[in-house]
């Protein structure tokens, strides 16, 4: 989408589809008020309107977009609205929109403009990869967005810039884990990491089988053992690390279907766990935004990229295996395979001596019933770090919500024949115990965990910016804790 930030105002602009954002109960502009009784339309968050001015206005359409109280206005209320306003064109096939930016907010224009952008981009997209006959509707795109502001500058202009880099990173995600898992294998996930990396002059390197044999990746072999399809390691690296420039190393469960092995998974809805790559996909995506945006930190991706089949080479439940780091894990379920691959990337993260290690992983079905799909769990060993993903949780609206991590949990995960074990024996406390587990492999570092089992997935109309399926969820929550990182 072509963005354009323009000088003006609605009744200035000559444009086939303008929209306008009105607050709640307050009175229309004039030239508006004209034309539409105000009893039909009060401005409720979500409620729109579709007018033809027929001349009275230089716009063809204008369509009015309730945004709820001004005094309750986020970021993410204009994401919304202009999300709506986009698939309204769509449907109406036009191929330009006017948005004018709300006014008397308490925010700043830069962060609406991207916000707007934001939203503009996430709501046009479509997974349409598999389609051969297309409808009209479907091979129609919006190709021009003009934002009316009251004065463009440079930081605006660079804002906008930022939003559509952000947005496309969002995008890359979705079509990551909106991606069949027969064409999203490991090996594919590992030639897609090369090529973000090639356009963005980063160092990747993709680990096959025999390395990771010869360097004793046990976790995520034995989890891959039972696929046709061999495991990938994926490291990425953004930058390098200096005396000011910390090193943040981004792990992404990859795990690009998940039958739950020889612990099989019901057959109901198991099409779903193509998405069990979202942690990856939201690091991939994360990554493609950051070296666009060409951020000063030292970055590292680090993915563990696997296929969970059963078959007659398939770990078992009863196995004891050996990981990476030399730690033994007594395999009680094979479906708890996440975090098994989880800990030779976060072992692996070690070596970089890291500032901190945020991991993301559709981890536990426990985490999608404990908050559902409106909050990623987040669990940790370090306050800072948990409380800079918080804050950008409330800014991107990707929100997060702690929970806690006490030694009581790490209890649970003791093993009576191996260094741990890989349930908490039950279903209880089921999405802490897996972060237990993962907290014997990051060595102390400062460490986040991000269990997006419950938002890396979205049904219909669930955000207005969300269409069913893969959310993207982490990509705009990562960006913005890295952009602000010299800022706390
Ligand atoms: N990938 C699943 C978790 C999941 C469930 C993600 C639903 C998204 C939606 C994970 O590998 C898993 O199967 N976890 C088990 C762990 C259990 C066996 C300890 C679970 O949550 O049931
Ligand atoms: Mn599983
Ligand atoms: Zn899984």
């Amino acid at each position: 989408m072509h963005i354009i930030l323009r000088e003006g105002n609605l009744f200035q602009a000559t444009a086939p589809f303008a929209v306008l954002g009105v607050w709640q109960d307050e009175p229309l502009p004039t030239d508006v008020a004209a034309f539409i009784e105000t009893e039909d339309f009060q401005g409720k968050s979500g409620q729109t309107a579709l007018l033809y001015p027929r001349g009275t206005l230089p716009a063809r359409r204008l369509l009015l977009i309730g945004l709820g109280e001004r005094d309750k206005t986020t970021l993410d209320t204009m994401r919304r609205a202009a999300a709506r306003a986009i698939r309204r064109a769509i449907e109406m096939r036009v191929e330009q929109v006017a948005f004018s930016l709300a006014s008397h907010t308490t925010l700043a224009p830069v962060e609406m403009v991207q916000a707007i952008v934001e939203g503009a981009e996430l709501g046009h997209y479509r997974y349409l990869d598999h389609k051969t006959d297309l409808s009209p509707e479907q091979r129609h795109g919006v190709h021009e967005l003009v934002i009316l502001v009251r004065e463009s500058n440079a930081t605006l202009e660079q804002a906008a810039a930022t939003g559509q880099v952000i947005a496309c990173g969002a995008g890359r995600a979705r079509t990551l884990a909106n991606m069949p898992p027969n064409l999203l294998t490991p090996a594919r996930m590992g030639e897609i990491a090369q090529e973000i990396g090639q356009q963005h002059r980063m160092n990747v390197r993709v680990l096959g089988p025999d390395e990771l044999q010869a360097q004793g990746f046990g976790g995520l072999l034995a989890v891959g053992m039972g696929s046709e399809q061999s495991p990938r390691f994926i490291i990425m690296e953004h930058g390098q690390a200096g005396p000011n420039t910390p090193t943040v190393c981004l792990v992404g469960k990859g795990i690009t279907f998940d039958t739950g092995g020889i612990s099989i998974k019901p057959a109901d809805s198991m099409d779903n766990m193509k998405m069990d790559m979202g942690g990856a996909a939201a690091v991939l995506g994360a990554m493609q935004a950051v070296g666009e945006l060409k951020l000063p930190l030292h970055i590292v991706a680090l993915i563990s990229a696997a296929e969970n089949m059963l078959s007659g080479r398939a770990f078992r439940p009863g196995d004891v295996i050996t990981t990476l780091s030399g730690k033994t894990i007594e395999v009680l379920n094979t479906d708890a395979e996440g975090r098994i691959v989880l800990a030779d990337a976060l072992y692996y993260a070690q070596r970089y001596k890291p500032t901190a290690i945020i991991d993301l992983a559709t981890l536990t079905g426990a985490m999608m019933i404990a908050l559902g799909p409106h909050a990623i769990g987040l669990m940790g060993n370090n306050q800072a770090l948990a409380q800079r993903l918080i804050a950008a949780g409330q800014h991107t609206a990707e929100r997060v919500w702690q929970l806690p991590l006490w030694d009581e949990y790490r209890d649970m995960v003791k093993s009576g024949i191996a260094d741990i074990r890989n349930t908490g024996g039950g279903r209880a406390g089921g999405a802490i115990t897996a972060a237990a587990f993962l907290d014997a492999f990051v060595g102390g570092y400062p460490w986040a965990h991000l269990d997006i089992a419950g938002t890396a997935w979205a049904d219909e109309g669930s955000r207005e910016y969300y269409s069913r399926g893969a959310t993207g969820i982490g990509v705009r929550l990562l960006v913005q804790v890295l952009r602000a990182w010299h800022e706390a």
